[in-house]
């Protein structure tokens, strides 16, 4: 049986097959077909590289390495992302797909290559290690267990926060209240993004692409929740839908502004989401942050975030 390369470029190859290799690798992936086509899409529009190397055995697609350029990093640094079905791996597919996806970001002027993968996949780890990639950063996924999440003990922690003044709203609400909520939120959360710690600089995200990807398809605007004093936007937390899953919610950013810091509001917007999520009958919460964000994972912790496995971030120098 021979394996044909093929290079597929935006949306041209079938996304189905894409996410059942996801799906086969790790069957709790929120990984979606309409995410990767709103992925595409806005690469398409931003006219950003976004481009996949994909494996084909009898006309079946049974790996894939991704190349791309990402809003978040300079164009010089991109993504690259190997996956192999489970039943075709042990065949080199993956190193042979993660050589042509780094040779395809050189050619499109990368410098700089990023890739993940996690701790629970040893194999994954050697062909990056192998291939030159170096360990960068950690993240730790971990979730929230609504069914054990008792609603009517943090109604304190909540009163504390905004004893002050401060409110805690709705998306929803804020919109009607703000004729410019969006360029205001973009505003808060590019200056709250820029903290985030990394091992890189992340560069700001540009307002279309925060219109298409955070103000996009999954947003809920009930349950994304803004933190107020009086007229300025010093908080957010970020609740999404998850496609394939209507009991999950995956919690994407939380932040405050820097000189907001240290007066429980994080804990207050994450503790009212959580609130908000078992209420509309969500039954977790997933979320994803870096080993070095102290803050952000004491937060977790004392709400009842459990830690799952670590995502490990690699990079390598072309
Ligand atoms: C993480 C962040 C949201 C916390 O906001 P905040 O409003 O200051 O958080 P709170 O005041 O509710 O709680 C902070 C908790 O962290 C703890 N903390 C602060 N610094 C810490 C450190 N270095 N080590 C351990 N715990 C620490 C505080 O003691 C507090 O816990 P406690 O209430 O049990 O005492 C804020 O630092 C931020 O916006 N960072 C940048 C954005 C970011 O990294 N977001 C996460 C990625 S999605």
């Amino acid at each position: 049986m021979t394996a044909e390369f093929r290079l597929a470029f935006y949306n041209d190859f079938d996304l189905d097959e894409v996410v059942a290799i996801a799906r086969a690798i790790r069957p709790d992936d929120f990984i979606s077909v309409a995410d990767l086509r709103d992925w595409n899409d806005n690469q398409q529009r931003a006219g950003r590289l976004s481009s996949r190397w994909l494996v084909h055995h009898d006309d079946v697609v049974v790996g894939s390495g991704y190349v791309g350029e990402s809003p978040w990093l300079e164009r010089t640094m991109m993504i690259v992302h190997v996956m192999v079905h489970p039943e075709y791996q042990r065949r080199g597919h993956g190193r042979d797909l993660l050589e042509r996806a780094e040779t395809t970001a050189a050619e499109h002027g990368a410098e700089r290559v990023i890739g993940w993968t996690d701790e629970t996949r040893p194999r994954a780890m050697r062909i990056l290690e192998r291939a030159g990639f170096r360990e960068n950063d950690r993240e730790w996924q971990s979730t929230l267990d609504l069914g054990c999440f008792d609603v009517t003990t943090w109604q304190d922690t909540i009163d504390r926060a905004t004893a002050s003044g401060m409110r805690i709203i709705s998306l929803a609400v804020l919109s009607e209240e703000r004729p410019d909520w969006k360029r205001e939120l973009h505003r808060l959360y590019a200056d709250i993004e820029a903290d985030v710690p990394t091992q890189f600089p992340l560069m700001e995200m540009p307002f279309d692409d925060f219109e298409a990807l955070i103000l996009g398809r999954r947003l809920v605007a009930d349950g994304f929740l803004v933190a107020m004093d009086g007229d300025q936007l010093v908080g957010l937390t970020e609740p999404q839908l998850v496609d394939d899953d209507p009991t999950a919610v995956a919690q994407e950013m939380t932040g405050v502004r820097s000189d907001y810091r240290g007066r429980g509001i994080a804990t207050a917007l994450k503790v009212t989401a959580a609130i908000w999520a078992k209420r509309r009958g969500f039954t977790s919460i997933r979320t994803d942050n870096a080993q070095s964000n102290a803050p952000m994972l004491a937060v977790n912790a004392r709400i009842g975030f459990e830690r799952d496995h670590a995502t490990i971030e690699y990079l390598k120098v072309l």
